[in-house]
């Protein structure tokens, strides 16, 4: 399986709003997803300035943007992608 991709937005919006905790996730991740998603953390990614979405800190799967993230909403998320 193609490794996925996480893009941690470490922007001081989403840093102050908890990305600071998630910038270590792949240590973190349950065994069964860790190894499977290449970590990056990256500058604001412009979201934080966009209204139609809800809320900082913002992370990239795959390209795809998770709001308010938690480790749980990323965990989530990357299960749903080993399951497609
Ligand atoms: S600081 Fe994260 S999108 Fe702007």
């Amino acid at each position: 399986m193609k490794k996925m991709t996480l893009e941690i937005c470490s922007g001081t919006t989403c840093y102050m709003l908890g990305a600071n905790n998630l910038l270590n996730i792949e240590n973190e991740m349950p065994s069964e997803l860790r190894g499977l998603a290449e970590v990056r953390a990256l500058p604001c990614m412009g979201l934080c300035n966009d209204k139609e979405l809800s809320g900082a800190p913002y992370v990239k799967l795959n390209g795809k943007v998770i709001e308010k993230a938690t480790p749980e909403k990323i965990y989530d998320a990357m299960r749903a992608l080993i399951e497609e």
